[in-house]
């Protein structure tokens, strides 16, 4: 396992308890790794996570009215390569170092001096803002008002400072600081060093077969290497497959919508993904090209986890025209099944025209899917051990078997 920086041994301490403990969500229900657990690839095995007052885990987490998060949980792998975060980009490494996010003014400059991680220490400021994956309803925090963003993460200190073992892991993690001088950034900045220290990966047989070592790859997987280049799948997903290098660039994949959706359309069970940033209607349903590291363990596939085999989701780029009209709604859970919108002429207006013309035989279709395999870190398989057994709040801890 390589590490960009190394990351102070302290900082990880405090950042995996952070990272595992549901004393960070409103009815202490829901810990980050609810839906990013070690087991499921870092994410939850499911098409669209379900949050504050969800039961049980993995592909078996339901909630009682049956709510859904808006979109799918995307992996953990090398966080600190990534430039821009979510779907649709709105946590974003800006030129010159700063960090664009929706909240704007309210992370004060003495916060962002914090950050080690650029937007990764940033971003676990937002989950816990939100209402259907963390806040919840009729708790202490979740009567703070919408977008009092201060407010909310120094009620959150407050809890983390009533617990003695939180003080101690904190001054560790920066010394000579008191507690009483720290904010949230201070835990968000330790989650964002313990997610790059647990999560990083370098040594694929991809990784390794780039770094000069020929025998790495299969026949099927040499063969889904060159096809990868040469059908156009490169086109998007670039130089660096991997991490998704050079900029994780936004494209309309011809996918089809379900879940809550993010507001928008008639329904406002739509998602119009980037378009939602940049105010451009050009954008409109551009996601994120994701990046494909350990894709074989990071079911299921898509923006809101429309397909849940790798195969099913290659096999969509055979001709994506015909193949969103023939997408298979049964593969998904049933209450999902019911809020599929049948918009495809409006995804297909502003589909990427660099889809339309690849045609995939079914013996590419196999190959491609062992080249993707060959993205695998086999360390990756198991990811158990970075469970801790406790943690300072003494509340339980998601770990799916
Ligand atoms: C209820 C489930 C849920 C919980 C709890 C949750 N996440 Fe996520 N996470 C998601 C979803 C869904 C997305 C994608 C959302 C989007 O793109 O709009 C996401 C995205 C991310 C990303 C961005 C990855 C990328 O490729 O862009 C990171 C990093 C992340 N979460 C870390 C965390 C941390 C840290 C916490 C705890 C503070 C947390 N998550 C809590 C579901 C969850
Ligand atoms: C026009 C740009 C483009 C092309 C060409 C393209 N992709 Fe993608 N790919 C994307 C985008 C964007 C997404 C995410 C789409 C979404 O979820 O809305 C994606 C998602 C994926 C995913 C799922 C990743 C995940 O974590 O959910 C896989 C696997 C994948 N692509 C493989 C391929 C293969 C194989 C090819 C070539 C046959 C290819 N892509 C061609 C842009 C592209």
């Amino acid at each position: 396992m390589t590490l960009a920086a190394p990351v102070r041994d302290e900082l990880i301490t405090l950042g995996r308890a952070l990272a595992f403990d549901k004393i960070l969500s409103g009815n202490r229900d829901v810990s980050c790794m609810t839906c990013h657990l070690p087991a499921l690839g870092t994410g939850d095995g499911k098409s669209l996570p379900v949050g504050a007052g969800g039961i049980d885990l993995g592909p078996d987490r339901s909630h009682p009215a049956g709510q859904f998060t808006l979109r799918h949980s995307p992996a953990l792998f090398n966080l600190h390569r990534l430039r821009k975060f979510l779907w649709d980009g709105r946590v974003e490494a800006l030129e010159v170092g700063s960090i664009r996010t929706p909240a704007g003014e309210h992370i004060a400059s003495e916060m962002e001096a914090v950050f080690e991680f650029g937007p990764l220490s940033a971003f676990p400021l937002f989950p816990v803002t939100s209402r259907v994956e963390m806040l919840g309803t009729d708790n202490d925090l979740a009567d703070v008002p919408d977008e009092e963003f201060t407010e909310l993460w120094s009620r959150i200190m407050d809890r983390l400072g009533a617990i003695e073992e939180y003080r101690q892991l904190f001054e560790a993690a920066y010394a000579g600081t008191s507690f009483d001088d720290m904010s949230l950034a201070h835990a968000t900045n330790a989650i964002g060093g313990f997610l790059a220290s647990a999560f990083s990966f370098s040594d694929s047989p991809w990784d390794r077969f780039l770094r000069g070592d020929d025998h790495q790859l299969t026949e099927a997987q040499l063969r889904g290497a060159r096809d990868f280049m040469t059908v156009g799948c490169t086109k998007c997903h670039q130089t660096d497959i991997l991490d998704g290098l050079p900029g994780n660039e936004f494209h309309n994949d011809a996918l089809v919508q379900f879940g809550p959706g993010t507001g928008d359309g008639p329904t406002g069970t739509d998602d119009f993904g980037r378009e939602r940033v940049t105010g451009d209607p050009a954008d409109r349903r551009r996601f994120k090209t994701p990046p494909l590291r350990n894709i074989e363990l990071t079911a299921p596939y898509g923006h809101v986890g429309q397909f849940v085999t790798l195969r099913g989701f290659v096999e969509h780029y055979n001709n994506v025209d015909s193949t969103l009209l023939a997408y298979d709604v049964s593969q998904v859970e049933p209450l999902l099944q019911r809020t599929l919108l049948h918009n495809y002429d409006e995804i297909l207006a502003t589909r990427d025209t660099m889809l339309l013309p690849i045609r995939l035989e079914e013996t590419v279709v196999d190959d491609l899917v062992e080249f993707l395999k060959a993205l695998t870190d086999d360390a990756a398989r198991d990811l158990s051990a970075v469970t801790p057994f406790s943690v300072p709040s003494g509340l339980p801890i998601d770990r799916a078997r």
